[in-house]
């Protein structure tokens, strides 16, 4: 490693000082442009399942899938804390299963934490890691590996019950010990409630800008993806940009245009 990582430890002591900024990552050259804007975390995130492998959910996302793409995005050697999702499955059977599954992330991947999705119900999953000395991060609200018990892509913590199922959720994690927690999909006052009850930083995502710092799918953020939530901010238009030059470039391969003595090696 060439440079000094964000820590676990760092980031969490972020809450209360600046807002924290976090994107996904999935290949070695993205990873490198994030890095270089200087964005804080670099979240291997299952959403690799739709956005990279064309899965309409996450649940399909395997642990080999996850351990290529953490490596690649590792490869960038970022200054970025790195986190990779565990996808579904792998740290619902048993919390010595869990550990395996998570060390196979840091170990052959090399990534600095992991994220898993869930609140009460995963305590003593999250402890088998926390105990084997793996910085976690949570992630409560509309969990993507939920979507069949929700019946959709559902916004969560709509109501006053569920609001206070949110906030005993995320302290009981922190009280666990996790060094930050993502909310994804609930109401800005709902997210605030939960910001307000814990000392570790909140990420949102769809969660209003109460959080302690946010996160976008780096290819909606970048104008990759067709349909897009209402909550994401589209910073540039790739996909259409994409289009075009693929487009100019068949032009000039059809035309002859395409390479010219420039571009070719002399004999
Ligand atoms: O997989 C992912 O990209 C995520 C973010 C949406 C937080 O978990």
């Amino acid at each position: 490693m060439s440079r000094r990582r964000l820590t676990a430890p760092a980031f969490r002591a972020l809450k209360g000082t600046r807002k924290a900024v976090c994107l996904t990552a999935y290949d070695v050259l993205t990873a490198a442009a994030l890095d270089e804007a200087g964005v804080d975390l670099l979240l291997v995130g299952d959403s690799l399942g739709n956005v990279v492998l064309g899965h309409d959910t996450t649940l399909p996302v395997t642990l080999d899938d996850m351990v290529a793409h953490a490596r690649a995005v590792m490869r960038a050697e970022p200054r970025a804390l790195v986190v990779a999702d565990m996808p579904f499955l792998t740290y619902h059977v048993s919390p010595e299963e869990t550990l395996r599954n998570a060390g196979r992330l840091v170990q052959e991947a090399g990534v600095d934490a992991v994220k898993l999705e869930g609140g009460r119900k995963r305590l003593p999953h999250v402890r088998a890691l926390l105990d084997a000395e793996i910085p976690v991060m949570g992630h409560l609200g509309l969990t993507p590996q939920s979507v069949n018990r929700f019946g959709g892509y559902k916004v969560q913590g709509r109501d006053d019950d569920a609001v206070r199922e949110l906030v005993d959720d995320a302290t009981a994690l922190a009280e666990a010990g996790v060094f930050s927690l993502v909310l994804e999909g609930m109401p800005a006052p709902a997210a605030e409630r939960v910001t307000a009850a814990i000392p570790v930083p909140t990420i949102g995502i769809g969660a209003g800008a109460g959080c302690d710092g946010q996160v976008l799918v780096t290819p909606d953020l970048l104008g990759m993806t067709p349909g897009v939530p209402k909550f994401v901010r589209r910073y540039e238009t790739f996909r259409e940009r994409a289009v075009d030059a693929a487009r100019r470039y068949a032009e000039d391969v059809r035309s002859g245009a395409f390479p010219s003595a420039e571009e070719s090696y002399e004999p």
